[in-house]
Order: structure tokens, then sequence, then C-alpha cells
């Protein structure tokens, strides 16, 4: 069953004029490839996608995205201004940890490049853009995974949920919803190459730089140390005998410690 609802906000954020376009699905196999299905929503800037079931969540390189239904949010969201999807990720993570943040006040809470959310060495939120071609033109699809309501405490596997942290349920809905509005916030402003403004954000608040790391370059794998993160939304990766600095996009693998000396 499929219900659209059109959600009027009553939040005082600048946007309390626009009406949010919501598609709450039961089930699905996963929103952003129900998004990409049905190519004619795809023209509908913000339109997001939100299922209390994902039967086929995925993750980025092919990875799954595991949550439990009514406790997670699961959704995604269309922004059809043709940006690339790893700028989009950039910008995508920082409205996420806005949000985040209000609800978690610990500098444990971190973004991992280029936008994974983490709490302390655990995840806590993974976000996959994918680039769509549609009848106008092109648009990524942000989709948007958070643990939410889920308990994790005891499971090895390296997640946590916003419940573990702060022992209170969190409505699923307003969440959502303050999400949707801080992406829209932070979209207002989109610009590539991506600004000092949104970088600095980033910098503050990462748990990347500093990381030991192995990098692929010309088929050639390569240890580093991430350094810093660049407007074109790679990240500068110092080689182990600290003289070559190479920028890396998806060819980088992170270890699971953080080095012992950060740069
Ligand atoms: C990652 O950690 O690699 C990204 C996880 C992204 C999960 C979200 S859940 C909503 C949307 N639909 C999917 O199938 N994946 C994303």
């Amino acid at each position: 069953m499929i219900t659209v609802l059109k959600i009027r906000l009553s939040s005082d954020i600048h946007f309390m004029k626009n009406d949010m376009n919501i598609i709450r699905l039961d089930a699905v196999d996963s929103t952003n490839d129900y998004l990409k299905r049905e190519k004619n929503l795809l023209t509908n800037n913000f339109l997001s996608v939100r299922a209390d079931i994902q039967t086929a969540g995925k993750g980025r390189n092919s990875r799954d995205w595991i949550s439990v239904p009514g406790l997670d949010l699961t959704f995604s969201v269309v922004y059809n201004t043709g940006v690339n999807p790893q700028a989009a990720s950039i910008y995508a993570g920082a409205a996420v940890l806005r949000v985040l943040k209000k609800y978690i006040s610990s500098d444990d809470l971190k973004i991992k490049w280029p936008n994974d959310i983490y709490f302390g060495d655990s995840k806590l939120c993974g976000i996959l853009c994918e680039m769509v071609k549609h009848d106008d033109g092109f648009c990524v699809i942000i989709g948007i995974g958070i643990n939410v309501n889920s308990e994790h405490a005891g499971s090895d596997k390296g997640y946590i949920s916003v419940f573990d942290i702060i022992s209170e349920e969190t409505c699923l809905d307003l969440l959502h919803r303050e999400i949707l509005l801080s992406l829209r916030e932070i979209f207002t402003d989109f610009s590539y190459p991506v600004p000092d403004k949104i970088l600095n954000e980033w910098r503050d608040n990462n748990c990347s730089i500093g990381c030991e790391v192995i990098y692929i370059c010309n088929d050639i794998e390569s240890k580093g140390t991430v350094t810093g993160i660049n407007s074109d939304c790679s990240i500068s990766v110092l080689d182990s005998d600290g003289i070559r600095t190479t920028e890396c996009f998806d060819n980088v693998i992170f270890f699971e410690k953080k080095a012992q000396k950060a740069v």
C-alpha cells in the first residue's frame, strides 16, 4: 500500500511556507531503487520516500543496509539540480550531522569520509548518493539510513543507535522532517567546488583526518594517512614515507584503528 502524505510543517524555520512531499511505504526493496523505478517522481526536488521496511536496503560498495522495521529510519530524498553525487554526499552528511547534534550533544559524534556518521567507533548513520538520469536531466538520490530506536548493545557488528546513546526513544516522523529541512537549508547555498564554509564544518567534525588508510593508485596499493579534505570532495592522503600526497576519491580503504600520530 502506498500513502502519499503532504505534510505542512509547523516549524519556524524559513521553509515553513513550503509543503514537504513525503511518500510513505509500508515495505519496499530499497527506497533508492523505488525512486529509480518511479522516474516520474524525480523532477520533484526534495521529494522523500520513506519505508518502514526495506527488504533489500543497500549501502555503498555493494554492502547491505539492515535496519529494524518501525524502529529505524530509512528514506531517500531527490535532489534534482544535477550536482555530482560526491558533492551531494558531503553536503548531505553535514546536513544530517547538524540534526543529530541536536539529539546527541557529544564530541564523539563525527563524520567519517565521505558521509557516514559515527559515534566513537560505531556507525550510527549511512548515506548512499546515486546519480540517476530522468526525462529532464540528472538528479541525485540521497538515501539515508539511521539507527534510531533499535538496540545494538552487545552486538559486535560496529553499529550503534540514537537510543543506545541517549537512552530515550526518538520520534521518527520528527527526525525525518528535521533532516529534510536541514537538507533543504544546506542545499539552498549549494556550490561546487565545495566552499570553505562546508569544508570547515566537515573538518571540525570528522574522524577521518589522521586515519591510516590503504589507497589504490594506478593498480598499486599503498599505505598512508589522511591529511585533509578538498573542495573537489577528495581526501588527501600522505604516503607512509611522508613524501607524496595523493588525492583520493573512492580508491581508499580505511583501517579500523586511528593512526597513532595524527597529521
Ligand atoms: C552505507 O552505509 O554504505 C550507506 C547506507 C545507506 C542506507 C540507506 S537506507 C535508505 C536508502 N535505501 C537504501 O537501500 N539505502 C539507503
